[in-house]
């Protein structure tokens, strides 16, 4: 197969510095793919931490300032993995420049932002690390629903519980500063479930909310919950935190339909459960999907049945569907236009919280 070289300038390289540039080495080994990956430069504040990331990971070039590389001639796209706040001015600047732009979620700091950055990467492909969009029993969850198994969806309820926001030592961490994250479990945790709900179930027009923060002083959210209304009739609840002890990382769903319910756990995440309420009565209950092959999303790419995969493959597999897109001039799912219908319910969550009132979206 010929190839095209894409060269990568990654601004931030962290805790999904570390998860993208796996991505960026291991698709080329377990996908088929027009592109080859180059990891060009590495850009972060701490020169020191930046050259031994590089060292390490694999990346040609190291730089402290991202405004000198996101419109270098020799880059094709720009990733970003930086705190909330810079997404938005990095962003538009390498959409500006003409590069691919992938970005973490949240996508922006509000919808308005979000909004901004839509328009400016009109013309250039873009994507949203909504990764668990690509654990294969989400993916298998998804056809399951749009096959009609499980007919007309009554209940959508989801939570993404995590516990360390009860740590006090975890206090200086950008994810409490208001002005680098925006928000709390809202843009951390409740994006995401969100993002899952709009692509299984469809839109939601209303929420009520409640957002409430437990630590005193701090200056963002440690929890949000709502419970919303979809196009579709279903009623959803969710529930993001940072609060829940004894869950270190529980991104759940159990969705109820007329004919059927599915169930996942991330912490089970090579696990669908699926009820098939069509069954004769005696024998319908929890069926233990292990989705790991044959024929279940991304199996063939990756080992024998029920040898299992982990956290990192749900950012390779993103990244394998979007240079997919790249080749065929398809859209990519979820882009920059998904992000921002997230970022709307989130500054619905946060209105309806405030006002004690339903909001529409
Ligand atoms: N998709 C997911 O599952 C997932 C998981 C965790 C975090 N995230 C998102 O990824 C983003 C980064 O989170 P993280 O956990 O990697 O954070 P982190 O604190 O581990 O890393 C942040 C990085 O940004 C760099 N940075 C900060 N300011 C910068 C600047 N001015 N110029 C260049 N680099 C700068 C820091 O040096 C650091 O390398 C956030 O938006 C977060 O919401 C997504």
């Amino acid at each position: 197969m010929t190839t095209r070289t894409l060269n990568i300038a990654m601004i931030g390289h962290g805790f999904m510095g570390r998860a993208h540039s796996n991505a960026f080495h291991q698709v080329g080994h377990f996908f088929d793919t027009p592109y080859t990956l180059k990891r060009k430069v590495i850009c972060g504040r701490n020169q020191e931490a930046v050259r031994d990331m590089a060292a390490r990971w694999g990346w040609d070039e190291t730089a402290n300032d991202w405004r000198a590389v996101v419109d270098r001639k020799d880059v094709d796209v720009v990733d970003i993995g930086t705190p909330n706040a810079l997404h938005a001015d990095i962003a538009i600047a390498a959409a500006k420049a003409g590069k691919i732009v992938w970005c973490e979620k949240p996508l922006a700091m509000n919808g308005a932002e979000a909004g901004e950055m839509v328009q400016a990467a009109r013309q250039v492909p873009n994507l949203v690390w909504f990764n668990y969009r690509r654990v294969p029993a989400v993916a298998l969850a998804k056809q399951v629903i749009d096959e009609g198994k499980i007919g007309q969806v009554y209940q959508y309820r989801a939570a993404y519980l995590q516990s360390w926001g009860v740590d006090p030592a975890r206090k200086g961490v950008w994810r409490f500063n208001k002005s680098d994250a925006g928000s709390g479990a809202m843009g951390d945790l409740l994006t995401h479930i969100v993002d899952l709900a709009l692509m299984l179930n469809g839109p939601l027009n209303e929420v009520s909310a409640l957002v409430h923060t437990f630590a005193e002083g701090r200056e963002v959210d440690d929890t949000a919950i709502f419970t919303g209304k979809f196009a579709n009739g279903a009623i959803g609840t969710f529930e993001a935190t940072r609060f829940a002890i004894g869950m270190k990382n529980r991104n759940r769903f159990e969705i109820h339909g007329a004919k059927g319910a599915l169930a996942f756990n991330l912490e089970e995440l090579n696990h669908l459960l699926y009820y098939d309420a069509t069954l004769p009565a005696e024998r319908q209950g929890w069926c233990d999907l292990m989705v790991t092959g044959p024929h279940h999303p991304f199996s063939d790419n990756y080992w024998p049945p029920g040898h299992i995969i982990g956290y990192e493959h749900t950012f390779t597999n993103t990244l394998a569907d979007f240079l997919k897109t790249l080749a065929n001039g398809s859209e990519f799912h979820a882009n920059f236009e998904d992000g921002l219908r997230v970022q709307h319910v989130m500054d619905a969550v946060e209105k309806s919280s405030q006002t004690r009132s339903w909001v529409q979206l």
